[in-house]
């Protein structure tokens, strides 16, 4: 757990100012009437999208399969696009896009019609229909977003691929939800140069044992592509000639609208799935009650990748839905310098920010002069998410980014939600710094004790989600039983999150990180036993344990111990540490690459087998090793120990 564990006497408040409490989509009322009728509540929210069909039953609820909307139709690519474009909003900006060699594009609601509609031509003409997957493994550019409203146009489901993944990642993906079609880009621009996309998927669908029948590319960065005839086509060549007439049909509410895969606890990752009604319902909702949104007049920017759930629900879905005129950036903050991103908040006169704390801790370190240099007074409101933000980076992020004059929401949340849970609304919530404080309107969360049992004020525990929410996952694609083993045995009858969570004095929400073996490194889901599995599939590897140490910048950091073949010596060449990473690398990709890896003689295991992770985070993370009476054999840590000092770890 994370050094929160102390906190739970944070005393300093920041309640919102009446000015900003004054023109606050969200009033404080809306607790009330949530929890006075919570489907009630939810239905309200739902009536605000567009139905081809209205719903009949609002929830259907056989735990833990829940249903929401039942017998409703609609369409996610009309409530994105053409609602706007049909109430006169055509005009209004829905993406400033800027590519990282600073190209810009600016794109209305209109305009992204046209696109979409032509790309749902395409995507037809080469055969996809409703029920169908393609997977989506492309760099952060508007095509990416084109390419998802386009499927969802269609029902096609889509599976999005971050584009930092590996070969083998994106293949198992592929293999995984009986993928046809994948969209990509023959690459991307990333800290000034040309990095490719396409060869990575054409190493993934090497082999042949796919379904994969088309390959859509899309001309980023004019790099030389290897190309398959008959598979692989141009995006410009397809959807450029096709017609821009499309009319989206409405699909079940329930109708799978994509899946997106995240680590779990074991090696193979879950394909988390969301369908139509509820999740476009919650992300619209929450959209517009925590951020604020009023669309006529905000310029919104979401940093998350379109790889991510928060690029799903925050770039694409909500915003789009709520008619937001957003940033979309290419690249990464310190590229072609640290001023970067500050520049673009001045450029765009961006208002509602979300970002993620390791990104804000990155930017402490550079210092202030970076900020300054901007003027950043267009900002009124500030968003955190992915793990939990220290108090410090919290405060950083009020009196630096927000000149101490913009509400701070942190949201809790993750894939498997699909739309923001806890957080503070921001006219109504005195928010503590660190904290994301309270369950929003409509959505039930506790923390609970080993047994279940509810804990009081001052204490920790498990967080856990005791009613059904709109936006819940449906499953784990292919896999019913994983679904309920993993989510719903743990506590029987409420949904375990897999975080550690503690009630301060006055019962505000305080997450304290995994409980289970998920590392978060920089906001990302990593699971310990998928980055094992892949150093023990290295053939110098007998075994191997990983696990998160605490890092000031990434919030975790990987670090490995892994015990060599028999006949090499057990003394770990630089060459063969920097081969292991490359082979994580590799494997999964580079967010996986360990930061430190140690060669070791054994591994401290219990009498039984288990291996000790609690030890080897306290070696990796410099502390005094704890009891290790349990271990077969007590000597272990300090052999491990020495050798850890006299190991180095990159920076
Ligand atoms: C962590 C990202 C503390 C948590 C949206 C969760 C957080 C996992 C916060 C989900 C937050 C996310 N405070 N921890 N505000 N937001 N987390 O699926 O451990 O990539 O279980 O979804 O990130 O990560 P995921």
């Amino acid at each position: 757990m994370s050094s929160l564990e102390n906190l739970s006497h944070e005393n300093r408040t920041f309640p919102p100012t009446p000015a900003f409490t004054a023109q606050a989509n969200a009033q404080a009322t809306l607790y009330q009437e949530a929890a006075d009728d919570r489907l009630a509540f939810w239905a309200r929210q739902a009536e605000l999208l567009h139905w081809e069909r209205k719903w009949d039953q609002v929830l259907e609820w056989e735990l833990p399969n829940a249903k929401w909307f039942l017998g409703g139709k609609l369409n996610a690519s009309y409530n994105c696009l053409d609602r706007h474009v049909l109430e006169g909003r055509g005009d209004r900006v829905a993406f400033h896009f800027e590519g990282e060699p600073g190209d810009t594009r600016t794109i209305t609601y209109a305009q992204m019609l046209v696109e979409v509609k032509k790309t749902a031509n395409a995507l037809l003409e080469l055969g996809i229909g409703a029920g169908d997957r393609v997977a989506i493994y492309m760099p952060m550019i508007p095509e990416a977003a084109v390419a998802m409203l386009a499927c969802a146009r269609i029902g096609a489901a889509h599976s999005v691929v971050f584009g930092g993944f590996s070969a083998e990642a994106l293949k198992s993906r592929i293999l995984d939800a009986d993928v046809t079609l994948v969209i990509t880009s023959d690459g991307g621009y990333r800290k000034g140069s040309a990095f490719p996309l396409k060869p990575v998927v054409d190493a993934a669908l090497a082999g042949g044992d796919h379904n994969v029948k088309k390959v859509l590319v899309v001309n980023r960065t004019g790099q030389a592509v290897a190309w398959v005839g008959g598979r692989d086509i141009w995006w410009h060549e397809i959807v450029d000639r096709q017609s821009a007439e499309h009319v989206a049909e409405g699909f079940d509410s329930e109708h799978v609208l994509f899946i997106l895969y995240t680590s779990g606890t074991t090696a193979k990752p879950k394909g988390i799935f969301h369908t139509t009604g509820g999740y476009l319902t919650q992300t619209s909702f929450t959209h517009r009650a925590v951020f604020d949104l009023k669309a006529e007049s905000d310029v919104y920017w979401c940093t998350a990748d379109i790889g991510w759930i928060t690029g799903h629900s925050y770039v694409l879905y909500g915003p789009m839905i709520n008619g937001a005129t957003q940033v979309m950036y290419e690249g990464t903050p310190d590229s072609p310098t640290k001023h970067r991103l500050f520049q673009l908040i001045e450029k765009y006169k961006v208002s509602i920010l979300y970002t993620a704390p390791t990104l804000i801790r990155t930017w402490m370190k550079w210092g202030d002069e970076y900020p300054a240099d901007s003027d950043l007074t267009s900002l009124r409101l500030l968003g955190s998410v992915g793990e939990p933000i220290n108090p410090e980076a919290w405060m950083w992020y009020r009196e630096v980014i927000g000149a101490d004059a913009c509400p701070v929401v942190d949201t809790w949340w993750q894939t498997e939600t699909g739309g923001l849970m806890i957080s503070p609304l921001p006219g109504v919530t005195a928010t503590k710094p660190g904290s994301a404080m309270a369950a929003l309107p409509g959505i039930s969360a506790k923390v609970v004790d080993d047994e279940g049992r509810d804990v009081a004020n001052g204490q920790g525990g498990y967080l856990v989600l005791t009613e059904p929410w709109p936006a819940m996952l449906r499953g784990v694609w292919g896999e019913p039983e994983r679904y309920r083993e993993t989510y719903w045995s743990r506590f029987p009858g409420k949904y375990f999150a897999g975080d550690g969570a503690k009630l301060d004095d006055d019962g505000a929400i305080w997450l304290l990180g995994r409980v289970d073996d998920v590392m978060n490194i920089s906001g990302h889901r990593i699971s310990t036993t998928e980055v094992e599995s892949s150093l023990v599939s290295h053939i110098n590897v007998a075994e191997a344990a990983v696990v998160g140490a605490n890092d000031a910048v990434t919030g975790q950091a990987i670090v490995a111990f892994v015990i060599l073949r028999g006949g090499i010596p057990s003394v770990g060449g630089e060459e063969l540490i920097a081969d292991l990473k490359a082979h994580v690398t590799q494997e999964i990709g580079a967010i996986a690459r360990p930061k430190q890896i140690l060669v070791v003689a054994e591994l401290p295991k219990t009498r039984s087998g288990k291996i000790m992770r609690r030890l080897l985070r306290d070696v990796a993370e410099h502390r005094t090793v704890g009891d290790s009476t349990t271990l077969a054999d007590p000597n272990i840590m300090k052999l491990i120990g020495e050798g850890l000092q006299s190991s180095k770890s990159e920076d």
